[in-house]
């Protein structure tokens, strides 16, 4: 009569011998919540942490189907023990005592869409669940995926200001993925593998506001005019590219995943104390004028520990920063606005 049991349930079954244990290790691990955990980039992303030896406990959050998901993902015989949480009324539980909290609900774009047109329905979702953050796990790091995440990322701080928690420190807008498009596509031009290359990408997460660095790539590297321009505007539109190829389906979702896992892997090695941990990342800023801004952070213990200069731009990356700052700068007080109306 054993039969087989999620281990989401394991602690309320006597019979399994060990029940209470954790997996080796696990006392030194982080918890790790995934909100939007059944969707298209919190299934794969949920598999990734479940494979992070880091993550002691993983907890699955989201409005439908995270029963079916936990089920399934705690089968992985992985160091972390995997719960679900469904709707609502679990979101306090899903996130109490959470280390670092990652955020990829709300929906994705179809073909004609911007960012920006998700903001009606995707700022309600990332407010709510801020303001989950911020009762339970205020000290937790948190990485906004949700787009328009120009304007969300705003949205989250300005929640956690309204509950008197904010750490800028603590919140990140991931831009991940921009980074690994740009690696892959410079890579590609250069005949290298994508593992070697390196590409600063600079400003935020929506068309011109996405501004890759080609001139500081390392290895070391020059390009013509034609290059530059082909990288620079297929760098900005990898996510259109991959929402026109789904045609309907959604938008980039494995490859998401990839860069989120990523991302949190590198805040998780600067929670544990690495050293020289440095990503892009949409942050709280002074580089610019801007009040968000994404560049270069240096990670460690407390979350964002230096934000580095952007390092010399050469004539046509100065002007695409004058068109990043201008439409950030609408983006990111659409968001203030959007909590303090
Ligand atoms: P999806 O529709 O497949 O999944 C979204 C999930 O969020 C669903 O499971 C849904 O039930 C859940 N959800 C909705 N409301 C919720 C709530 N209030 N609380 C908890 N969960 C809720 O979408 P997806 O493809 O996974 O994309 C999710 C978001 O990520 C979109 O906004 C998309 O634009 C964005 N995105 C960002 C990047 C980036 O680089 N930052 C890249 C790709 C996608
Ligand atoms: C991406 O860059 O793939 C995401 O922001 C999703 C999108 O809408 O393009």
């Amino acid at each position: 009569h054993l039969r087989p049991t999620p281990s989401s349930q394991m602690e309320e079954v006597s019979l399994l011998r060990g029940s209470n244990c954790r997996a080796k290790g696990a006392a030194t691990g982080f918890k790790v919540a995934i909100l939007g955990a059944s969707g298209g980039i919190g299934q794969p992303l949920a598999l990734l942490m479940k494979m992070n030896p880091l993550v002691s406990l993983l907890h699955l959050y989201d409005v439908v189907n995270t029963p079916g998901v936990t089920a399934d993902i705690s089968h992985m015989n992985t160091g972390a023990v995997v719960r679900g949480f469904l709707g609502q009324p679990q979101l306090e539980n899903a996130l109490t005592g959470m280390d670092l909290v990652i955020i990829p609900a709300g929906v994705p774009r179809k073909p004609g869409m911007t960012r920006d047109d998700l903001f009606n329905i995707n700022a309600g979702i990332v407010r709510t669940l801020c303001q989950g953050v911020a009762k339970c796990c205020p000290k937790a790091i948190v990485n906004v995926i949700s787009n328009p995440v120009n304007s969300t990322v705003p949205i989250a701080a300005e929640v956690f200001k309204k509950a008197g928690t904010y750490d800028p420190k603590l919140l990140l807008g991931v831009t991940t993925l921009d980074v690994v498009r740009a690696n892959t596509f410079v890579a590609e031009v250069l005949g290298l593998d994508p593992r070697d290359v390196s590409v600063p990408v600079i400003g935020g997460h929506a068309g011109v506001t996405i501004l890759p660095l080609l001139s500081q790539v390392n290895p070391p590297c020059s390009f013509n005019s034609e290059e530059i321009s082909y990288l620079t505007t297929r760098i900005q539109n990898g996510g259109t590219e991959v929402v026109e190829a789904k045609a309907g389906a959604g938008s980039a979702t494995l490859s998401m995943a990839y860069a989120a896992a990523k991302f949190a892997d590198a805040c998780l090695r600067g929670l544990r104390g690495d050293s020289g941990i440095v990503e892009c990342s949409y942050v709280a800023s002074q580089v610019t004028e801007l009040p968000f801004f994404a560049s270069k952070v240096r990670l460690g213990r407390c979350g964002i520990e230096e934000i580095l200069s952007l390092g010399p731009l050469n004539e046509f990356e100065r002007a695409g920063l004058e068109k990043t700052k201008k439409e950030l700068a609408e983006s990111i007080q659409k968001g203030v606005a959007f909590i303090s109306k």
